[in-house]
């Protein structure tokens, strides 16, 4: 299926997305739900639980009410795929069949830009693989077969100043060009070939295209590393090196190994473990990480054991986490990085060491206990302190498991580290561990309501069967758990004190759960409060239920969709005028 329209005339973008529907596309990627004349799905472009990721199959445009996202289908695979503009048209366009003719320069210069380090890897690669020469030499002496130098397309840049250069001058392309790529650079008029006698890894994205080199001095010669410069087609942030072979292996695994280096990958592939890739030197970004995602959801970082690899491993946990990433560490244990590892030890011994590789909260742990000398009374408290950070941050249920793990290895009680994480709130987590730490906290609260709720049914424990007539008030995780223990204790014995209920809580919930009864004060009008909170409440939701309504009228299409634009006018309606017999919001 698909149109073509032809070579010479071509779709224009407009056409393009005429002939896309925006729900196949998100569809594909992201759960959508009908909701009335729209799709709701979770946001991928924000951590969610609850959906507010609308996509109005009408108006042909997605908005995100949790993060404000909004835009078209180009916009989506834009964000999604990590592409830009020309390249997520192109994506589009070819996914459907349909041939694109794009206004404007930028696609043909790209275009142009990977063709010519697309000639250059070629280049290279004669000169790696036509006759002796130090960079293929080198590259035996470290082991590497001849499969797998030509599967990486490993190449050599000669020792001249120039050969790169007039290679492409007799091509007739322009030296702006040229050196905008990075491939060479000018002094005093003088052009020369930036990348001189070195082993050269081309770097190509996940479509193919060759978007950079790095190139390995021989000798001692200095920086050891030279890559591309940042330029229109490369972007150290957006890309994985080597993804563009091991996607398949990594969607195989079902997790991706990332190491710090080029070698790192190559060896690493030639022993077998194939489902490698590189952050090409930087630390690791949010763009790379939702490029991972596209393959995976679960990664294995094994960055060097020096400062900087683990410094950039504690980098990486948080980023890989705070995109929904499941992340585990290790650091080799023979040798200074998974090349030397494996050369030594082979797949086998490093397979174990994934195995046993430490989850992002035990490599935290463990990385917090730098510098410290727990067998000291202060070398103790001191990584009491970091671990409680490190803890508050988890949900209750994970923070549990790692608060006994704690507690016997310092030999200090639960209660204690729990009163430590509970009672030192002066630190700064970052936005996506604040929020999701809010959430936690949240389930671990009682609202005002739902406290004043529990302290009437405590008093007078006859309003429970009121209570049936709005299940839903007592929603939170704490509220709840309150709830169950005083039906099952009232069944067990028709009556309760506090202390019954504080008895079968953990410190953290029953400190929540005093103070929040402590603040009430009902004094005996125990069913007037109680009617209160359920109009309350009962208003609560109205005001929810309305402003649903205006979100889905905002995407309602003024048009087509003049029957759901009516339903949803007269749900409104009905709703404000519930808002008003509840005396009107506050
Ligand atoms: P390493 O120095 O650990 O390199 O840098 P390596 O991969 O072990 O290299 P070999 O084994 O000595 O050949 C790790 C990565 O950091 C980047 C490169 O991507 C390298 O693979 N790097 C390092 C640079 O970009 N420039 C440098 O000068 C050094
Ligand atoms: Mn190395």
């Amino acid at each position: 299926m698909g149109h073509s329209f032809g070579r010479d005339s071509g779709a224009t973008i407009e056409e393009l997305k005429s002939q896309i529907n925006i729900v196949d596309v998100i569809g594909r990627v992201v759960p959508l739900k009908r909701a009335g004349a729209n799709y709701k799905g979770v946001c991928p472009f924000h951590n969610e639980k609850t959906p507010s990721f609308v996509v109005s199959e009408q108006k042909q445009i997605f908005t995100c009410f949790g993060c404000g996202a909004t835009g078209d289908v180009i916009e989506f695979t834009k964000r999604y795929y990590n592409l830009d503009f020309p390249e997520a048209v192109e994506k589009l366009a070819k996914e459907h069949g349909i041939e694109i003719k794009i206004g404007g320069s930028g696609n043909q210069e790209r275009e142009k830009y990977y063709e010519i380090n697309k000639e250059a890897a070629r280049f290279f690669y004669r000169a790696f693989t036509e006759g002796k020469n130090p960079g293929y030499s080198y590259m035996k002496k470290r082991g590497i077969e001849d499969a797998i130098l030509k599967k990486f397309g490993i190449g050599y840049a000669d020792e001249s100043w120039d050969s790169l250069y007039q290679y492409f001058k007799n091509k007739g392309v322009e030296e702006k060009v040229l050196l905008e790529l990075g491939l060479i650079s000018e002094k005093n008029g003088k052009y020369y070939d930036k990348f001189r006698n070195r082993v050269i890894f081309p770097i190509i994205n996940t479509s193919g295209k060759v978007i950079g080199f790095g190139g390995r001095a021989i000798g001692d010669a200095m920086p050891k590393y030279l890559n591309s410069p940042e330029n229109m087609v490369f972007q150290k942030k957006n890309n994985i090196y080597a993804l563009n072979i091991s996607k398949q292996d990594v969607g195989k695994e079902g997790y991706a190994i990332l190491v710090e280096g080029y070698m790192d990958v190559i060896s690493l592939y030639q022993h077998g473990v194939r489902n490698v890739g590189a952050s090409l030197g930087t630390a690791l970004t949010e763009n790379q990480a939702r490029l991972l995602k596209r393959y995976t959801r679960n990664v294995v970082l094994s960055y060097d054991a020096d400062t900087a690899g683990r410094n950039a491993a504690l980098r990486g946990i948080d980023v890989l986490g705070s995109e929904d990433i499941k992340v585990k560490v290790l650091h080799v244990t023979d040798g200074k990085d998974p090349d030397e590892f494996i050369k030594k030890n082979g797949k086998g011994d490093f397979l174990k060491l994934v195995d046993s590789a430490l989850s992002m909260t035990d490599y935290k742990l463990n990385a917090a206990k730098n510098g410290l000398d727990l067998k000291t009374e202060d070398g103790k408290i001191d990584y009491m302190k970091r671990a409680s950070d490190i803890l508050r941050k988890l949900s209750p249920v994970e923070a549990d498991i790692y608060i006994k793990k704690l507690a016997g290895e310092l030999k200090i009680a639960e209660g204690a580290i729990k009163l430590e994480i509970l009672g030192n709130n002066n630190t700064a987590p970052t936005v996506a561990t604040r929020r999701r730490h809010e959430e936690e906290e949240s389930r671990r609260e009682l609202s005002g309501m739902e406290a004043t709720v529990l302290k009437v049914l405590i008093i007078n424990p006859c309003f429970a069967e009121k209570l049936l007539e709005c299940d839903g008030i007592i929603e939170s995780e704490l509220g709840r758990k309150i709830l169950n223990l005083m039906f099952e204790l009232y069944g067990l014995r028709g009556g309760f004190d506090i202390s019954d209920i504080t008895d079968s809580l953990d410190p953290v919930e029953s400190q929540a759960f005093t103070s929040a009864m402590d603040g009430i004060i009902v004094a005996g009008n125990e069913e007037q409060v109680f009617d209160e909170c359920i109009r309350t409440w009962r208003l609560g939701n109205a005001v929810k239920k309305e402003q649903e309504l205006i979100d889905r009228l905002a995407l309602a299409d003024e048009e087509t969709g003049s029957d759901s634009i009516k339903e949803l006018t007269e749900e409104l309606m009905k709703v404000q005028r519930e808002i008003n017999s509840f005396g009107g919001r506050k």
